[in-house]
């Protein structure tokens, strides 16, 4: 197959697949490393490569979920607190293989929009590539998101505008 075809066939076939599609298996430090490797050449004005990932898996992907779901908790409040919503902020961390954080670094170099767009051509590579090891994937974009600096460490400069979950599926 040439390679636009190859590139058309991965394209057309990419798709968001939530965790609930999840079959819970997990997956390699080999698969994840390429996920990560297909950020690496992106266009990017100036050259701030602004993207900024991090992988949380096992444990680290539970204190995650656990930091989501609080957050959730704390800002809905006994009014609109749902014990579902809750619960899924747990479940849905469970079901996934891997969650990458994605943050976008503002340089102050460029407009803010430019480093949020080649933070998300970053995250399409990830998809694809993921579509292309035949992986279930979808960006997230909760507001409570922008609550994470604390847990995230983030810089001032630096603000989380997703979560990838990652999974395998039938
Ligand atoms: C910036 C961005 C944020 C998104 N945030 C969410 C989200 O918070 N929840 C969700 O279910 N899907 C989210 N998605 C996935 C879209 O819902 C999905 O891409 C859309 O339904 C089209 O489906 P497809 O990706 O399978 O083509 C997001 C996608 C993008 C690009």
């Amino acid at each position: 197959m040439d390679k636009l075809e190859t590139l058309k066939e991965i394209m057309a076939a990419r798709r968001s697949r939530y965790p609930k599609d999840y079959t819970g298996t997990h997956i390699s430090e080999g698969e994840l490393s390429e996920i990560l490797a297909s950020t690496e050449n992106i266009p990017n004005h100036k050259k701030t490569r602004p993207w900024r990932f991090r992988v949380f898996k096992d444990e680290e992907k539970m204190q995650l979920a656990r930091e989501l779901a609080d957050l959730y908790k704390k800002n809905a409040g006994p009014e609109q607190f749902l014990e579902k919503k809750y619960q899924a902020m747990i479940t849905k961390p469970e079901q996934s293989a891997a969650i990458i954080t994605i943050v976008v670094n503002f340089s102050g170099l460029v407009p803010e929009w430019e480093e949020v767009a080649a933070t998300a051509m970053a995250v399409q590579n990830m998809y694809l590539t993921c579509t292309a090891m035949d992986l279930g994937c979808y960006w997230s974009s909760p507001k409570l998101t922008e609550q994470l600096g604390d847990f995230l460490n983030l810089e001032d400069n630096q603000r989380c505008i997703g979560l990838f979950y990652i999974g395998q599926v039938n």
